[in-house]
């Protein structure tokens, strides 16, 4: 049995700022609002007809942590791609980062676990690296949001949180059972499903089937959540896995030296942050300048606090999700 621990991580984000100002010129909300609610003053969007897209832009990222991890892309033995926002319906990106990798064969698998994607990625990834079947595995987890958020006041509740962006991490085999990842705690509660989801177009409900409704801009086209409901689960499941996760390790909390939650909402962090008595300096927020990049978030985050030096080499590391399933988990790790 061997451990997995990450040796390079690398994130992109497209070029396009969207503010809280400029979102106001397109529907009922105001920059007040926004950063009342949720802690974000702006997020990054793709361009219509740009070059980025989830697979492009995992690219990116996935370039910059190859190169930190001093590996080229034919020494990765699988590829993992977290996202709900795939570049096809069919087939995954995984297979389109692989093909854009030049790598000529390797298992490329999606992992369609919405904002708890990288958790359940890296998660994965750490299994087939125990069990000795792989060595080198790349995870990655990439959204493209803004191509298909409603825009208007009727989609406020949820166009004005979610950005776009791509972040990647490069996972090796550990010997020594003492660094890397030391446990994954995984959950999934299907009875919650549509509370955060998007249900048309799909194979429910196709594109023509809405055309023919004669109403293209239905809601069922739109991503939908139940803001309140999915908040209250989710400070709950939140602190229940990550104190599963501290129990299994024999860790307190004061024992974190980096908590990064996958950026949903800064009011959730500021709720956990408060709840296990966690100083500023033991969790890293960037909500404020990607908004919500779902199964992006973890990774874009716990690349920039690396590159601000905020995660060193001996540190206890602690990520935690909660989204659309509902699906939640945690992953501690020793960096
Ligand atoms: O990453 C996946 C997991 N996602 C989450 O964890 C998100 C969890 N939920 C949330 O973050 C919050 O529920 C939201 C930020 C989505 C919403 O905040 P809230 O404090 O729960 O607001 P609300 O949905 O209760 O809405 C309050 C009011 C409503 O108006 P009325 O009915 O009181 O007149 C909404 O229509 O705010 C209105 N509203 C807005 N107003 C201005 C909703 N969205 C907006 C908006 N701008 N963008």
């Amino acid at each position: 049995m061997f451990n997995s621990r990450i040796i390079g991580m690398g994130k992109y984000l497209p070029e396009n700022v969207v503010t809280n100002d400029d979102l106001a010129k397109m529907m009922d909300t105001s920059n007040e609002w926004i950063v009342e609610r949720t802690g974000i003053h702006e997020r990054r969007h793709i361009v219509k007809g740009s070059d980025d897209s989830p697979s492009t832009m995992a690219l990116k990222a996935s370039k910059v942590a190859l190169e930190r991890a001093g590996l080229e892309a034919d020494q990765l033995d699988m590829i993992l791609f977290a996202t709900l926002s795939p570049d096809y319906y069919f087939p995954g990106s995984g297979v389109l980062l692989q093909e854009l990798l030049g790598i000529p064969a390797c298992p490329a698998m999606d992992i369609r676990m919405q904002c708890s994607g990288f958790i359940y990625a890296l998660s994965t990834a750490d299994q087939f690296i125990k069990s000795g079947m792989y060595k080198n595995i790349l995870v990655v987890g990439a959204e493209n949001h803004s191509g298909g958020l409603d825009m208007t006041t009727r989609g406020r509740g949820v166009s004005v949180i979610f950005g776009d962006g791509a972040g990647a991490a490069i996972l090796t085999r550990e010997e020594d059972h003492s660094k890397g990842i030391l446990s994954s705690h995984l959950y999934s509660e299907g009875k919650h499903a549509e509370e955060l989801s998007l249900i048309g177009p799909s194979t429910m409900r196709w594109v023509p089937e809405i055309i023919d409704a004669n109403d293209p801009l239905d809601e069922s086209y739109y991503p939908y959540m139940n803001g309140q409901v999915v908040f209250k689960h989710a400070v709950v499941r939140f602190s229940e896995v990550i104190n599963e996760g501290l129990t299994k390790n024999n860790w307190k909390a004061e024992d974190i030296d980096m908590f990064v939650p996958h950026q949903a909402n800064l009011r959730i962090s500021q709720f956990i942050q408060k709840k296990f008595g966690l100083s500023n300096d033991q969790v890293y927020n960037n909500i404020m300048r990607y908004g919500n990049t779902t199964a992006a978030s973890i990774p874009i985050a716990l690349t920039e606090a690396w590159e601000e030096g905020k995660v060193k080499e001996g540190d206890k590391v602690v990520l935690a999700a909660f989204g659309s399933g509902f699906t939640w988990g945690s992953t501690l790790m020793v960096w």
